[in-house]
């Protein structure tokens, strides 16, 4: 698991606080280095860098970044409607309502932006230090005034006091068994979480908050979190929501 983190060019370095380092031969299992893209010739990269994170995956140098503008991402996006995405039936959208949303468990944001496109407004919150700023760098190059995030353990704080109507949970799912099956961009995003082993306590402070619904995205088959019986589930092709009315 990765745990220290160093910037490649020193006015990153100064802005994630962190310490600089010239080369990326440095890498090793427990280190990542922060860096801009430094290929791209795109007249928006030079205003809007995007920013990459360098890892080790399977002994071999990679690299993990977010974008939530361009690609298969922001196609998907683009298509959202209330009746053919599944998620806006777990949070509750009708014809005349979009519900305010802190989604508690940002990751990539890609839950975020569907909800955000569905006309919700969205309040993200992601514990993870190296996540936290490669998802802030997608959204500082999405330009979506319907998306914030801030760096916090949604166990400790679920905003309370920002006129929330619905709590959204997506903890990392259970490790498959059939991890060759695992996409590539999974596998670097576990080296930098783990798996989400307290999302238990999470559901339950979810729960003790003021809001009318708390929805969890879980794998189809698996265990209710916390052994908790949702008031209803809704299941999709790939996952199931169960949606816990308060
Ligand atoms: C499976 S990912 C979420 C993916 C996200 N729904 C998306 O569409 O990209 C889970 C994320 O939740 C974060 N997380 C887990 N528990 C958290 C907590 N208590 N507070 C804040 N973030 C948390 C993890 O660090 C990880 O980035």
């Amino acid at each position: 698991m990765i745990t220290r983190f160093f910037a490649k060019t020193e006015t990153l370095a100064e802005k994630l606080n962190l310490d600089y380092v010239s080369d990326l031969n440095i890498l090793d299992h427990s280190s990542a280095i922060f860096d801009f893209d430094s290929n791209s010739n795109s007249v928006s990269n030079l205003y809007d860098p995007q920013l990459f994170l360098h890892l080790l995956l399977d002994e071999k140098p990679d690299r993990l970044s977010f974008d939530l503008a361009d690609g298969e991402v922001a196609k998907r996006a683009s298509q959202v409607s209330k009746s053919n995405e599944v998620i806006a039936k777990a949070i509750g959208c009708k014809s005349h309502y979009r519900p305010n949303v802190l989604d508690a468990t940002a990751g990539m944001g890609r839950d975020s932006l569907v909800m955000a496109m569905l006309g919700c407004k969205v309040v993200m919150q992601e514990r993870n230090f190296a996540i936290f700023h490669l998802l802030k760098n997608a959204l500082e190059r999405l330009k979506n005034d319907s998306l914030s995030l801030c760096q916090q353990d949604s166990i400790q704080s679920l905003a309370a006091d920002k006129q929330i109507d619905v709590i959204y949970l997506d903890p990392m799912f259970p490790d498959r068994k059939k991890t060759a099956l695992v996409k590539k961009e999974m596998r670097l995003f576990k080296l930098l979480t783990g798996n989400d082993i307290d999302s238990d306590q999470l559901l339950l402070s979810a729960l003790k908050s003021k809001v009318n619904r708390v929805v969890v995205k879980r794998p189809k088959g698996s265990s209710f979190l916390s052994d908790k019986k949702p008031s209803h589930e809704i299941k999709s092709k790939k996952f199931r929501y169960d949606v816990y009315l308060c």
